[in-house]
């Protein structure tokens, strides 16, 4: 079976937005889509990993003229590639060379939350570092590194600062997947930025409460991309890197894919699609087959009209092998019925946005769960359908499996692992949750100038039978 639609409500798509910006293609000649280069550990053995990462301010030539002001970790724009093993105890070193307190957040690691994490509660100074350490314990997945201060995250992100973490693990490896990074293993990025008369980014003079947006899409950090595929098989990690665009993905002719994993793991089947829809911070891996191409072809992806990366075909020789029909197998134990549902409610929009009838505050606690309970958590958005926009909903700190939509079934490429769920107006979406690890973590509305303006609040797991920990949490003052 061949999925032909975005399984979204259409009425909800934010090309409805009062305020939405279309995408203009730009007329700037192709460049190479930027690969990131992986980050090499400072050293190395067979147990332990030690990384050193920089958030810092840096210039990037993304149109002819004048360099575009930007910042990275460790490079100009976005960041480096990390790469964490399963099992591995990773040392990582945060410097921040900024002129401003950041942090840094592993958006779907399964790392104790609020230090760790790099939620709000974790800053480092300007000119300062800090060094954490983790060993992870989660399937193989694609996730990403960005800032998360109070209420600034939507700014640094703006600014450039997003890098993919690719997490790896045995049984992924293993699989008959494209595994050659950069070649046929694609990281892909997908932002969208407004460049002023002179390359800057302002986003002061952008900011929209309901979300910044720009016409220009900026993929991997680059600007009217091509990708020279030299494989007939293809795999590209898709993150939706953008403060609030949806994006709609398609290919010329309308070209079938296979989703074969979503954000935190593999999906248990591949899902073979036309069209894909994928909200903010939420990350789709597909593999696609150019076989009925040839040399000198070009396939082109798009979102909506919008013509994103042209992917150049050369020569390349057969490949016959098949993705296999059993990817994942997840073993999340059932709900008790006896477990309380938890209610959560997004409401509003622009400065009105708020999560269970209030707006985030620092150093208010507002859940507990023990870590291993099994728990359902029924997120709905009480935005209109006519008027209302989908916020895509998600947790820190660990993975999570969409239960059901409105009490029917979760959309088909929905059924591994996920940190992000993007949720209808005058929907429910019921998702099951439990901790691992005891910690703070934060729960919130990923479009960032909704996070930033409230839609979010903080939850602790805790071991049964233990004294509650006491975290030192942030405030205003400290910032
Ligand atoms: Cu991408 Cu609070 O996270
Ligand atoms: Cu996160
Ligand atoms: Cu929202």
């Amino acid at each position: 079976k061949v999925f032909t639609d975005y399984f979204f409500d259409k009425t909800a798509f934010n090309v409805h937005d009062a305020a939405y910006v279309p995408l203009v293609v730009p007329e700037v000649p192709e460049t190479k889509l930027l690969i990131p280069s992986i980050l090499k550990p400072d050293k190395e053995t067979a147990t332990d990993a030690w990384y050193t990462l920089t958030a810092q301010a840096g210039e990037t030539q993304m149109l002819p003229g004048a360099k575009t002001k930007t910042w990275g970790y460790g490079t100009s724009v976005l960041g480096q590639t990390i790469v964490y093993q399963v099992g591995k105890h990773n040392h990582v070193t945060l410097q921040n060379q900024l002129p401003e307190l950041t942090t840094f957040h592993w958006h779907g690691l399964g790392v104790t939350g609020p230090y760790v994490d790099g939620g709000c509660h974790a800053p480092v100074y300007p000119g300062e570092s800090k060094t954490i350490d983790f060993t992870l314990n989660q399937p193989g997945a694609t996730t990403w590194l960005h800032p998360h201060p109070c209420p600034s995250t939507a700014e640094q992100v703006w600014r450039g600062l997003a890098a993919m973490v690719i997490v790896k693990d045995d049984s992924e490896n293993g699989l008959n997947l494209p595994h050659d990074y950069g070649v046929d293993d694609i990281p892909v990025i997908l932002q969208d930025r407004f460049f002023e008369d002179d390359n800057q980014w302002d986003y002061r003079k952008r900011y929209d409460p309901d979300g910044i947006q720009g016409p220009t899409p900026v993929i991997n950090g680059t600007v009217n991309p091509v990708f020279d595929v030299t494989t007939q098989k293809i795999r590209l990690r898709i993150l939706d890197g953008a403060n609030r665009r949806e994006w709609r993905l398609h290919f010329s002719d309308d070209l079938p894919f296979v989703q074969v994993a979503g954000d935190s793991s593999l999906l248990p089947h591949p899902v073979t699609m036309t069209h894909l829809m994928i909200t903010c911070a939420e990350r789709a891996e597909i593999v696609l087959d150019f076989k009925d191409y040839q040399a000198d072809d070009t396939v082109t992806l798009f979102t909506d009209d919008t013509p994103l990366i042209q992917f150049k075909i050369h020569e390349f020789s057969a490949n016959h092998t098949t993705i296999p029909e059993r990817l994942y197998t997840i073993h999340t134990p059932e709900v008790d019925s006896n477990t309380a549902i938890r209610k959560i409610v997004m409401s509003g929009m622009d400065e009105m946005v708020m999560l269970d009838g209030k707006k985030f505050e620092m150093e208010r606690i507002d859940a507990t769960q023990p870590i291993g309970l099994e728990q359902y958590w029924d997120i709905t958005n009480t935005n209109d359908m006519k008027d209302g926009m989908v916020h895509p909903f998600h947790v820190h700190g660990t993975e999570f499996l969409v239960i059901s939509r409105n009490g029917k079934a979760p959309y088909p490429n929905e059924h591994g692992y996920k940190d992000t769920v993007g949720v209808n107006p005058g929907e429910t979406v019921r998702i099951q949750v439990r901790f691992y690890l005891p910690g703070l973590y934060m729960y919130h509305c990923h479009i960032l100038e909704h996070e930033d303006g409230g839609m979010m609040a903080q939850i602790q797991s805790f071991e049964p039978g233990q004294p509650l920990p006491q975290y030192e949490l942030m405030n205003m003052d400290k910032m």
